[in-house]
């Protein structure tokens, strides 16, 4: 069977996934790759998920083998609307929804409100599996530019004007506001209050990932957009960064009415997600335990990052630019002008054995070669100045032989 000549249109609007290609390379034991957005095992509690899987299957014997409610276990729910009242959006259990972690949380959304066409404003560079979501739905792009504090509002504002005068209503913008994949950056207070009116005054909604928010390395956090706008923001959290993603699960928190389509959508994803999985994290938040791993999570991201930071500061050409994330996984390089880091990468793995994410992945078109993504979460401390040393010698080698 030619399976290509089955394929529907869908498929050819999602083109090549590069995140995958970029997790293939990860996998060579002598590649140092700063490519994938992996948590840190080191910060996973194995002995106290032993221990709360032990006293869930003493309490609860088979059930939690079973199916669950779709839109998530009681216990999970009431836990969620109490965390999120607590960071500012008061929320009933009603309005919070489990999925099957943050970019299932993301699909959900698209499946319920875009038509194929339907445009959709990102801030750009853009976290690539958000992307691949929306091509999925045949959604269409406009880019709004990001700076060192996140989505600027007056070219947020240019591209809205432009879409109405084209008679053309966006769905959505998305957003993650706080130390973004990949560039690294938060939006500051001023802004989000500032991209809430814009978003008001053309009648847009938001929609908030806040998949690092938790991991705060320094500073004073910003209020969510969902606090500022409950009705109008639909926010998407996951606890794949503060507990493990292995157990895959995230969760919706927007108003009730959209909750219930979402539910319903989910029936056809994936019925529940998982039950054991539910139980674990329940006991998991109820007993301290993810405030715990969240907090040493903090403490090793924040001695990764100033390695890294350390290490670029040493090795890399002048010229070159970089975020200084105040927390999460990700700084965005920008590079020396006639640097292509898309053509770059495979030298890098083969002479460097160092990798990196490529720039153009990030951007609905394509453009950005002079940028790359670099992941300190999971590399060791001393292996990534080893990295950035090697990355650097290849940035600055090619430097020399293009001048
Ligand atoms: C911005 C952002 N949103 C959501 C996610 C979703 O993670 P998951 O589906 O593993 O919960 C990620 C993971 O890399 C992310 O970077």
């Amino acid at each position: 069977m030619n399976w290509r000549t089955l394929y529907s249109r869908r498929i050819e609007s999602m083109g090549h996934s590069d995140v995958v290609e970029m997790l293939k390379l990860a996998e060579r034991p002598e590649v140092i790759s700063f490519a994938g957005g992996l948590p840190d095992p080191e910060t996973f509690l194995l002995e106290e998920t032993r221990d709360a899987l032990e006293e869930i299957f003493a309490q609860r014997g088979q059930a939690v083998l079973g199916y669950g409610p779709t839109p998530g276990i009681a216990p999970l729910r009431a836990w969620l609307a109490e965390h999120m009242t607590h960071l500012g959006r008061p929320s009933t259990v009603e309005e919070c929804l489990v999925t099957t972690g943050g970019i299932a949380a993301l699909d959900l959304i698209c499946k319920v409100l875009l038509d194929p066409g339907d445009v959709v404003i990102v801030g750009e560079p853009a976290y690539v599996a958000a992307l691949q979501v929306m091509r999925s739905y045949q959604g269409r792009f406009a880019g709004v530019p990001l700076d060192d504090e996140g989505m600027q509002p007056d070219a947020l504002k240019s591209v809205l004007e432009a879409a109405r005068l084209k008679s053309s209503h966006p769905k959505f913008i998305y957003l993650v506001p706080s130390f973004q994949n990949p560039s690294g950056v938060t939006i500051s207070g001023a802004r989000r209050e500032r991209i809430i009116e814009i978003a008001l005054h053309y009648g847009v909604p938001i929609i908030e990932d806040a998949a690092y928010r938790a991991l705060r390395f320094e500073g004073q956090a910003p209020p969510l957009f969902a606090s500022l706008e409950p009705r109008n923001v639909i926010h998407i959290n996951t606890l794949s960064k503060v507990f493990n993603p292995g157990v895959r699960l995230g969760w919706v928190t927007a108003p009730q009415e959209l909750v219930e389509t979402l539910t319903l959508a989910k029936q056809g994803q994936d019925q529940c997600s998982t039950t054991i999985g539910q139980y674990l994290a329940f006991a998991f938040a109820s007993k301290g335990l993810i405030k715990r791993q969240t907090s040493a999570a903090v403490e090793i991201y924040r001695r990764k990052r100033d390695a890294m930071l350390d290490a670029l500061q040493r090795y890399f050409p002048p010229g070159a630019r970089w975020t200084r994330p105040q927390g999460g996984f990700y700084s965005w390089v920008t590079l020396p002008e006639g640097i292509d880091t898309e053509a770059l990468l495979p030298r890098a793995i083969e002479e460097g054995s160092v990798a990196y994410a490529p720039g153009p992945a990030f951007f609905h078109n394509r453009t950005g070669k002079e940028h790359m993504r670099l992941c300190y979460s999971y590399v060791s401390a001393t292996q990534i100045g080893e990295g950035i040393r090697r990355l650097g010698h290849l940035l600055s080698e090619f430097q020399v032989a293009t001048e």
